[in-house]
């Protein structure tokens, strides 16, 4: 009996810890921004996670710069935001980037304000393949014990979750104030890449030359990233005993049929039909 309240007090106590601590992140990132300088070039990456952020970050750097990819890390030339008010960087580093900026977010819709200045480009995944995805990224970045079911619960089936892959897609593709986005699909980039860049570059006014197709296609492809992971991923040492060559895993469409069970499979079509599917036409 003691013992379990203890377990149950020690349940509650990291529970309180974990909502604080993401409170105090969401507050700071918050207070970052109130100093955040606007500019019409600015270019935002908004995605839910593993849904294709970085690939986007790497085929829009190569559309609106010279493709140099002498970088160490990605987030020196396309940064993000939260990461950097987390790590209490002042936003005078991010007000002082050449233009045009472009900068990956994985804020939720309120997050952006009624009005902003940029353009923002919205990458969605099949969420059956982001569910792999992620697990993946928790096991090797987080917890090396954690079960795929275990990670589906925590952020596909918990209405309370902070980050809930149906309630936070719906209401980005639902776009209630209208901001200006422009709607990319992970598997759009894997099978028609050409049309899809050439969708982007018209958005964003770019004259896309055969010249720029190129470098976009080579860097931007998944051997060059793979190659060159240490630019891509998390930046170590986030953690001992950590991974840090899985970031670029495997690239592909389809794997959450092979890991989700029936049950699963079946909440995701039910949800989905709620959540998604009245927006699947902006898609
Ligand atoms: P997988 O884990 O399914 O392989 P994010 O950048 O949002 O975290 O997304 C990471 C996912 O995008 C990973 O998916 C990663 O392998 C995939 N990815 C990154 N670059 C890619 C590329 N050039 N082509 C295809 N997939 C890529």
């Amino acid at each position: 009996m003691y013992k379990k309240f203890v377990t149950l007090l020690l349940k509650l106590l990291v529970k309180i810890y974990k909502n604080l601590e993401a409170t105090i992140v969401e507050l700071k990132h918050q207070l970052y921004f109130m100093d955040f300088e606007e500019r019409d070039s600015d270019v935002f990456v908004v995605t839910y996670l593993k849904s294709g952020t970085t690939w986007m970050q790497v085929i829009l750097y190569n559309l609106l710069t010279d493709g140099n990819m002498d970088f160490e890390h990605i987030y020196d030339v396309s940064p993000w935001p939260k990461n950097q008010s987390i790590k209490n960087e002042p936003v005078s580093k991010l007000n002082s980037m050449p233009s045009p900026r472009i900068m990956k977010s994985h804020d939720d819709y309120s997050f952006f304000s009624k009005e902003i200045k940029g353009k923002i480009i919205y990458v969605y995944r099949d969420g059956k393949d982001v569910a792999v995805s992620l697990y993946h990224h928790h096991k090797n970045y987080r917890d090396p014990n954690i079960t795929f079911d275990e990670n589906f619960e925590e952020f596909f089936t918990k209405e309370k979750a902070v980050m809930n892959w149906f309630k936070f897609n719906k209401e980005w593709l639902e776009n209630k104030n209208n901001l200006p986005v422009l709607y990319v699909t992970y598997e759009q980039l894997k099978n028609n890449f050409e049309e899809t860049v050439a969708r982007i570059a018209h958005y964003l006014n770019i004259n896309l030359t055969e010249g720029i197709l190129n470098r976009i296609r080579e860097h931007g492809s998944f051997e060059f990233m793979k190659e060159h992971e240490s630019k891509f991923g998390l930046i170590p040492p986030v953690k001992e005993n950590k991974v840090y060559n899985e970031f670029i895993r495997k690239g592909k469409t389809g794997e959450g049929n092979e890991y989700m069970n029936d049950n699963q499979i079946a909440f995701f079509k039910k949800k989905y039909i709620e959540y998604i599917k009245p927006f699947e036409h902006k898609l």
